[in-house]
């Protein structure tokens, strides 16, 4: 139940929707101009980004054990490649908000999956349920309720089970797992489960996220406060699609220029970035942001209020009747293998992936991760920075590279 801040931020949504749409809202006049593209049924991913740069690329389509029909790209090798042979495997999983399209954003040059192809990586893009890329269900439609019934939870436990179980099986190889943000969150989720962790050579998480309870973005605050999650699951709007006229109005509903100042709205949600090209945001928008589950929301903010990482918080009855206990039970960090290679990336600016929890994550850890820190970068640089290549890519890859050495490659 909305508590009574959660009545009070309902009140401000009604009063704000209803002060009209055009030219109102300031914040989000971007995400008003910029129409979203068409999604996979205009082409997949591959069709829209890497094909016309003449990159090889195929789409695959994997079912999760809860009926989700996830859309996958193989990239096999770079643009210039001769020989047959392909590289160890590399499943790169991008974060909340975003699809696989994140590791393509940049020219070729600069974004990660290109430049994995380019040195030789066999590279495979995870797009998880609810993104433009992965909206199928063998019972639901995007418009019933439990299409939405999950959060990053099921992500770990069903999405990457079945992505990366797919991409096991066809390259019959153990694979590198390169996360992003909610894809760390996944990821080091994931890392905890035998029957995930037993498929991956290494992990190289960019901006790690197990605990969240440092977070300081202003607008991520304003609406944990706000309890925007409790409030909308309340009023039963269960996807959450800032492309969505309702999504463009709670945006400004936060962005009231008193507590959040939203007139660089990126900033206000991740953090400053150093090397964000504003000259691009026309071309993002056309991708993203990706629509995500309030349930999922829900499950970030509980994190962020009570500094904890575990499995979603049912209440003490659903709790008990779900895990068998009142709370719910902790994913615990120190049962990930010692002998698994981690890399970590993360940055001073970062105001989601929080310097003293990323501490926290790497403590809990039994082995010792190798560990990039920029205090520079922001959330968004570490994906989408002009520089990541130099400034992060080149580590990454002698990381990847230092581990395929070891397997069987
Ligand atoms: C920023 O984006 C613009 C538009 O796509 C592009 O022309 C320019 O080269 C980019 N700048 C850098 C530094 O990559």
């Amino acid at each position: 139940m909305a508590g009574s801040g959660g009545v009070l931020a309902l009140i401000l949504l009604i009063v704000s929707c209803c002060r009209g749409v055009s030219g109102a809202f300031p914040a989000t006049a971007a995400l008003r101009r910029v129409a979203p593209r068409a999604g996979a049924g205009a082409g997949g991913l591959c069709d829209q980004l890497l094909l016309p740069l003449g990159y090889p690329c195929t789409e695959h389509t994997v079912k999760t054990k809860d009926g989700f029909l996830l859309s996958l790209q193989h990239i096999p090798h770079g643009k210039n490649k001769a020989s047959e042979s392909t590289g160890p495997p590399v499943f790169l999983q991008h974060g909340l908000f975003q699809g696989g399209d994140t590791w393509f954003i940049n020219s070729a040059e600069q974004s990660l999956g290109y430049i994995l192809a380019d040195n030789g990586f066999d590279v495979w893009i995870g797009n998880v349920r609810g993104t433009r890329w992965s909206k199928g269900h063998s019972t639901f439609s995007v418009h019933d309720k439990l299409f939405w019934d999950w959060s990053w939870q099921e992500l770990a436990e069903y999405d990457l089970l079945a992505m990366l179980g797919y991409v096991y099986k066809v390259t019959q190889s153990k694979i590198s797992y390169v996360g992003h943000s909610q894809g760390t969150i996944m990821g080091l989720a994931a890392l905890t489960m035998p029957e995930i962790v037993k498929m991956i050579s290494s992990a190289a998480l960019l901006c790690p996220i197990s605990y969240l309870d440092h977070v300081s973005a202003s607008f991520v605050l304003r609406a944990v406060g706000m309890h925007l999650d409790q409030m909308l699951l309340t009023m039963g709007v269960h996807q959450l699609n800032f492309r969505s006229d309702m999504g463009v109005q709670i945006v400004d509903s936060l962005c009231d220029g008193e507590h959040v100042d939203c007139n660089n709205l990126l900033s206000a949600i991740t953090g400053e970035n150093c090397c964000f090209n504003t000259s691009r945001i026309d071309y993002y928008l056309e991708y993203e942001p990706h629509p995500s589950s309030t349930k999922n929301l829900h499950h970030l903010f509980q994190m962020i209020r009570k500094g904890t990482f575990t499995k979603y918080d049912y209440g003490l009855l659903g709790n008990l009747r779900r895990y068998g206990h009142l709370h719910p039970p902790a994913f615990d960090l120190s049962s990930i293998p010692e002998s698994l290679p981690i890399w970590m990336g993360y940055g001073g600016l970062d105001a989601l992936a929080d310097v003293t929890d990323v501490q926290r994550t790497i403590g809990e850890l039994r082995s010792t991760p190798e560990v990039l820190y920029i205090g520079d970068y922001g959330h968004i640089d570490f994906v989408m920075s002009v520089k990541a290549k130099d400034d992060v890519y080149v580590d990454l890859i002698r990381f990847l590279r230092e581990d395929a050495r070891h397997s069987s490659y």
